[in-house]
């Protein structure tokens, strides 16, 4: 998806700069430092955030809310062609919080409106137990709007976000490119459990797969 409506050009104006400038810069930090310089001017554009929202309580066909994600509060902005970066809204309720997860690549999360907190982990144990994962928390950092937090893909970034406070507040997070894992982890740190989150379209796919598997061979 490359192309916004004509209405907001700005925003266009500025996923076009981003992935020229993504494009010359090669090394991942750097990458992730210039999304970290870029992120707070658009970050405190409340105008331009307000317009995505009302576009998106209009029902408009962008953001395009039919689009299947992984959590339910996600609003997918944009995906660059060439995978360098998306770009992803979400909307916490008061005290809702995500999962302990990881993910398949490097993120900048950013506070639009209220308060935004990341939680973040460490895997404590050495991964042989099937299902099995031991989390510690490691720091929490509470975001102000205009504020981001990076991070990290796989292991050095467990972590889990959300709201901390009885508003409904906005977070925006720019994503990398991701590693070839058709999956993120999903973690119960009181349980001791990590289980596999597939994205919808898949875990369709794979629930069908199960069923057809107990439902013997069939003529298709
Ligand atoms: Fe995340």
């Amino acid at each position: 998806m490359t192309q916004l409506p004509q209405s907001l050009g700005e925003l266009q104006a500025v996923f076009d700069r981003w992935t020229q400038s993504m494009q010359n810069i090669k090394e991942r930090n750097d990458r992730i430092a210039f999304v970290c310089a870029e992120m707070p001017a658009l970050l405190l554009n409340r105008r331009l955030l307000k317009k995505i929202m009302t576009d998106i309580v209009k029902g408009k066909r962008y953001p395009d809310i039919r689009q299947a994600t992984m959590f339910s509060n996600e609003f997918i902005l944009y995906i660059n062609n060439q995978r360098l970066y998306s770009v992803r809204l979400y909307i916490y309720e008061p005290g809702q919080y995500t999962p302990v997860h990881d993910h398949n690549s490097w993120g900048v999360y950013g506070c639009v409106s209220k308060k935004v907190e990341v939680i973040r982990y460490r895997r404590q144990d050495d991964e042989t137990s099937q299902g099995y994962a031991r989390l510690r928390e490691t720091d929490r950092i509470m975001l102000r709007p205009g504020e981001t937090s990076v991070v990290r893909p796989l292991n050095d970034g467990i972590h889990q976000a959300g709201n901390p406070a009885t508003d409904t507040c906005v977070m925006l997070s720019v994503y990398g490119t991701p590693i070839r894992r058709l999956y993120v982890n999903q973690y119960d740190p009181l349980q001791n459990r990590v289980s596999r989150l597939y994205p919808p379209r898949l875990r369709k796919k794979r629930l069908a797969t199960q069923a057809l598997e107990t439902m013997g061979v069939i003529d298709l």
